[in-house]
């Protein structure tokens, strides 16, 4: 995978008109960061064949090894207060399972909040960081991981995680994946709110499942109905049979007929 195997045929206006390509990085997310406070454009793409220090959700890390998977940071500076912040991470889940579906033929569902399914196994996961004042965005990083070429995996996830060419049962180009996401990011950025959400809502793993929510002051079963604009799930929960409000940074979710 190189950088001009992507941009060539790329059609975009804005998304990875510039990319910054790395053999090894640490982390693209790290690295992202500091070139959006040195005024990196909007869509500039930062992309590594391996990280030695990938960052993943809640503090734990991501395995990157060299030649298998794709690693990649979006630079966005959207014209958005802090508060509507969540509909890039809904975007980028969005954008990615559509590119996903599109160059594989896998059914790619967005298991809420960020990762991306196939066949109820983790193919791919997000993490979204923000440098904002109270009353302006500055930019977001959009990393993202996507298991392609893997054929192994750590123990504690080998039940749930797989990768493309196990899914699909073919070599699944890299650079063909991120062509297309950043087309689809493109175009799902362009929708409207409305057109957005049901977009998403189609490829939603989560919506209509049973769950299990486990929060700081206990846990409860019920069933997904919903997401909401800024994220947040709406659980029907089994025991009052009232509608909660479910947001990412509070509980963890689980489908109560395995991972997804
Ligand atoms: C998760 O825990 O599910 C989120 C994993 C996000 C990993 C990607 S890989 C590219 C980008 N750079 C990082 O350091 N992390 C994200």
């Amino acid at each position: 995978m190189t950088r001009q195997q992507i941009q060539d045929g790329l059609d975009t206006q804005w998304a990875g008109r510039a990319i910054e390509y790395f053999d090894e990085i640490d982390s693209t997310n790290r690295y992202a960061k500091a070139l959006a406070r040195e005024g990196a454009a909007h869509g500039t793409l930062v992309l590594a064949d391996t990280q030695t220090a990938g960052r993943g959700r809640r503090g734990r890390g991501w395995i990157s090894p060299a030649g298998e998977g794709i690693f990649m940071s979006l630079i966005l500076r959207p014209d958005m207060p802090p508060a509507q912040v969540a509909k890039l991470s809904l975007l980028t889940a969005l954008a990615t399972a559509n590119a996903i579906a599109l160059v594989t033929g896998l059914d790619a569902r967005i298991k809420w909040p960020n990762d991306i399914v196939v066949k109820g196994r983790k193919v791919c996961g997000m993490l979204l960081e923000m440098d904002a004042t109270p009353e302006k965005v500055e930019s977001v990083v959009a990393g993202v991981g996507i298991n392609v070429h893997q054929t192994q995996f750590d123990s504690e996830i080998a039940h749930s995680a797989s990768s493309l060419d196990l899914l699909a049962g073919r070599r699944i180009s890299r650079s063909a994946i991120v062509r297309a996401f950043l087309e689809e990011f493109e175009r799902a950025a362009a929708l409207d709110d409305e057109a957005m959400m049901r977009a998403y809502r189609e490829r939603s793993a989560t919506i209509g499942q049973r769950v299990q929510v486990i929060g700081l002051t206990g846990t409860y079963t019920g069933t997904a109905e919903d997401i909401t604009e800024s994220g947040s799930l709406l659980v029907r929960a089994d025991e009052d049979d009232t509608v909660r409000e479910v947001l990412a940074a509070d509980v963890s979710v689980r489908g109560i007929m395995g991972y997804a």
